[in-house]
């Protein structure tokens, strides 16, 4: 069963922590349903790239959230070829280096920051559920700020090794010991601070994706996102 042919599209809300899987079981949900597709890490790590460019210190949060509004932040959601642009540029790259990645927890954990991300997120989520069949979004506030009447909400996790594996292969890392520490790091930052942490709800379905393959997981929330939308088919029969 398609996703498409409803009047407003569905929105499927992926959290989980760094290297659970959610990127590519987002993605392959997307491209299955002809569903949009929203990477928000992306967002923090494209706001992390422009205040390293800026030189504004990112451990000053009075600094950062000053300068939030002024990066031009743009998400491409075709899931075949997401793309993010700041001011324009392309930056795909850029945003997936160490220097990014160490800085975007102190970035992301500044309010003004997440205001202005969070509505940027809720537009797009908006457009592709009048435009689209809906939405596939994943994060770490999904579930809970961004989307909490999502149609489908995951809590995808995986063992700290599993994870550690992953991420070291996708950033071809050859140290997998310094991975894991690295994410265990962000975890600890992501999930204790003040400003929309991550948690799971408890309405979130929780999905242990260590030992599954991309596919058997992919599959299991397409399956999901099916029933929501068979079961908002039927409630709209009555
Ligand atoms: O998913 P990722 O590793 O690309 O995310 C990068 C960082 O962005 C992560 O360490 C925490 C932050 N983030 C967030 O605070 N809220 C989100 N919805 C998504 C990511």
């Amino acid at each position: 069963m398609s996703a498409q042919g409803n009047a407003e599209g569905i929105v499927v809300a992926i959290d989980g922590p760094s290297g659970s899987g959610k990127s590519s079981t987002a993605r392959g949900v997307a491209a299955a349903r002809d569903l949009r597709y929203l990477d928000t890490g992306a967002m923090y790590r494209a706001m992390t790239l422009w205040m390293l460019r800026h030189r504004i210190d990112v451990d000053d949060a009075a600094a950062v959230a000053a300068a939030a509004s002024r990066p031009d932040i743009t998400m491409g959601t075709d899931p075949s070829a997401p793309t993010v642009q700041v001011d324009g540029a392309d930056v795909a790259q850029e945003i997936r280096t160490h220097e990014v990645t160490q800085n975007v927890s102190a970035v992301s954990a500044v309010p003004q920051v997440r205001e202005l991300l969070v509505a940027l997120q809720r537009e797009t989520i908006a457009r592709a559920r009048r435009e689209a069949g809906g939405i596939v979004v994943e994060g770490r506030d999904i579930t809970t700020v961004v989307a909490p009447d999502a149609a489908v909400k995951i809590y995808l996790t995986a063992s700290a090794e599993a994870r550690a594996h992953r991420r070291s292969r996708e950033v071809r890392a050859a140290d997998v010991a310094a991975t894991q520490a690295d994410l265990a790091r962000r975890d600890l930052l992501d999930s204790s601070r003040a400003a929309s942490p991550l948690t799971r709800t408890a309405d979130a379905l929780e999905l242990e994706t260590t030992g599954l393959s991309l596919d058997e997981v992919v599959a299991i929330v397409v399956k999901l996102a099916d029933e929501a939308v068979a079961a908002r088919q039927g409630s709209a029969a009555l």
